[in-house]
């Protein structure tokens, strides 16, 4: 595949909506429906996009200068839109820590991960980015597809989820252009074989890295041992299971022919921006009363 077929929707905009979340009421400590798992593992990801994220920009940007202007216009985008999220999530971030966890080993842990892939060549980071990225948009798909994912959250907070997801879906065609692009003169088993192989890398560590992480925040809660493995396995591979129902989407990536936008999912984002549409007008009203 070329740069000049790519199934990337002609008519998508990839539009950044500069949002701020959770700066006027504060959400409890356990955020996700008084749940423990469930407000760790979503603390636990949280930690990982203010680096992962300015991480994701850094990779995609080195492929800016030259590349088709669409993909250009794409990269702009996304890159502005990945700031954005960096913002939010810190300022998440931040909250739990004033809430009273203790966040700086699991964002030691993101930085050790990433120091291991920033030496290397701009071809590997976007090739990272472009498997992570992969993963954010199954991630956000399924999170807007399922509402039970954020059922019994804080509202504010859900919509800060809400949000995120709607953007990861908009621009998760962006870093996987860009790895088409740059790996253009590449012959298709070289392409499959080392995305194959960075997507297994990602993946163990993500999964590795989050069950760690989820569990030292349930720690901090006062749930340990064989209980937190029961409430956290549960949680992501039963019910509501977001590992077990992204397993088919993430399967998807070693198909021959695969590209994000085979699934045009644009649909879910017309739902969120009905739901913001009417959560921001009642704001209005109700700062205008
Ligand atoms: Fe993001
Ligand atoms: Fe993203």
């Amino acid at each position: 595949m070329t740069a000049t077929t790519l199934p990337t929707p002609a008519d998508l905009t990839i539009t950044p909506r500069d949002r701020r979340f959770g700066r006027e009421k504060a959400a409890p400590r356990l955020w996700h429906g008084g749940r423990v798992e469930a407000t760790a593992i979503y603390n636990a990801l949280s930690t990982t996009f203010p680096a992962g994220e300015a991480f994701f920009v850094e990779s995609v940007r080195e492929f800016r200068d030259g590349a088709p202007p669409k993909l250009a216009e794409e990269i702009k985008g996304f890159t502005t839109q990945e700031a954005i999220h960096s913002r939010e999530h810190d300022a998440f971030n931040k909250r739990a820590t004033q809430l009273g966890y203790d966040l700086s080993k699991l964002e030691a842990r993101v930085e050790k991960r990433l120091a291991i892939t920033r030496d290397r060549a701009p071809i590997v980071n976007v090739a990272a980015t472009m498997a992570l990225e992969h993963f954010t948009a199954i991630i956000a798909h399924e999170l807007l597809a399922n509402p039970r994912h954020l059922a019994g959250a804080e509202q504010e907070t859900a919509d800060l989820w809400r949000w995120h997801a709607v953007e990861e879906i908009e621009h998760k065609g962006v870093a996987y252009d860009t790895w088409l692009y740059a790996t253009r003169y590449w012959p298709r088993w070289k392409r499959w074989k080392v995305k194959s192989k960075v997507m297994l890398y990602v993946t163990r560590n993500f999964v590795i890295d989050r069950t760690a992480g989820s569990l030292a925040l349930m720690r901090q809660d006062g749930v340990a041992g064989l209980r937190a493995w029961a409430l956290l396995l549960w949680y992501l591979w039963i019910r509501p299971g977001m590992f077990r129902k992204i397993a088919g989407a993430w399967v998807k990536f070693f198909l021959p022919g695969f590209h994000p936008w085979n699934e045009d999912d644009r649909h879910l984002l017309g739902a969120y921006e009905q739901i913001a549409g009417g959560t921001q007008a009642k704001r209005k009203v109700r700062s205008a009363t």
